[in-house]
């Protein structure tokens, strides 16, 4: 089964609207990075519009990095599925460790974001990830099963099957310490495991399941190499066009 790689590049609250605009515009002249594998600028939502209008007429995409889970009304601060839309968003992240860790994002929140962005048609990108002492403890699996099976409780195959899932150990996140190419394809198995179980042996086998941690185009090349590993969600080493344009380059030839 070809699943075509995915590159996403998550700027968190990084880059004033007219650096996201220069950075759109420089990238915009490698945009036939995007013939090999998909590639999404996922920039803070003041930026969404401007980078989208910048990328306009390349196959790139733009997402933004969090939703609401409502579609309009008395929420201060928050923005919805539509309206993200309506600023040129086709992808969303979902499910962020710094939004579960940093915001108190719960698993049933994340289900409901989740939820709100499929109805939307929103690509989903739904982040899973232990913590340190998770990993030490030997839990990881079981935590990122628990993770997956409160996202998609009330999603059916059908609706579930546009979510890109990224797998982020919340220790190799912006700490330059990146997962072993193996620890990474064993979670990415067991979360593909995971969705057959789930969804049946179709859903799994066409599942995107992206690694995120510490990506830079040093070891880039070696994660994507890895036929368990779909694409990559790259946070410090996007804010850089030449550096994610390296990143994206490193997607082997299908
Ligand atoms: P990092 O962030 O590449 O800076 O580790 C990845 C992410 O959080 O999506």
């Amino acid at each position: 089964m070809h699943r075509r790689k995915i590159i996403a590049a998550n700027w968190k609250m990084n880059k004033s609207i007219s650096a996201a605009e220069t950075f759109a515009r420089e990238f915009s002249r490698r945009s036939d990075l995007a013939d090999a594998c998909d590639i999404v600028i996922i920039p803070p939502f003041f930026s969404v519009r401007p980078v989208a209008d910048t990328l306009a007429g390349t196959q790139i995409h733009v997402g933004a990095q969090d939703l609401h889970w409502e579609a309009s009304g008395a929420f201060t601060g928050e923005v919805s599925a539509a309206m993200l839309q309506d600023a040129g968003a086709t992808y969303v992240i979902v499910g962020h460790s710094e939004r579960r860790h940093l915001m108190g994002e719960s698993d049933a929140v994340v289900a409901k974001k989740l939820a709100a962005a499929l109805r939307a048609s929103l690509i989903p990108i739904l982040c899973v990830g232990e913590t340190l002492a998770e990993r030490e403890a030997g839990r990881q699996t079981g935590v990122v099963e628990r993770q997956l099976t409160t996202a998609f409780e009330a999603v059916d195959e059908r609706a579930a099957a546009p979510t890109v899932i990224a797998y982020e150990p919340v220790w190799a996140i912006g700490t330059g310490r990146t997962a072993s190419a193996e620890d990474a394809v064993a979670m990415h198995r067991a979360i593909r495991d995971w969705m057959q179980t789930r969804f049946g042996e179709t859903a799994a086998a066409v599942a995107r399941i992206q690694y995120g941690g510490s990506v830079n185009p040093d070891n880039a090349a070696e994660l994507l190499a890895r036929e368990d590993i779909d694409g990559l969600l790259v946070g410090g080493a996007s804010l850089d066009a030449g550096s994610f344009a390296a990143i994206a380059g490193a997607v082997p030839a299908a």
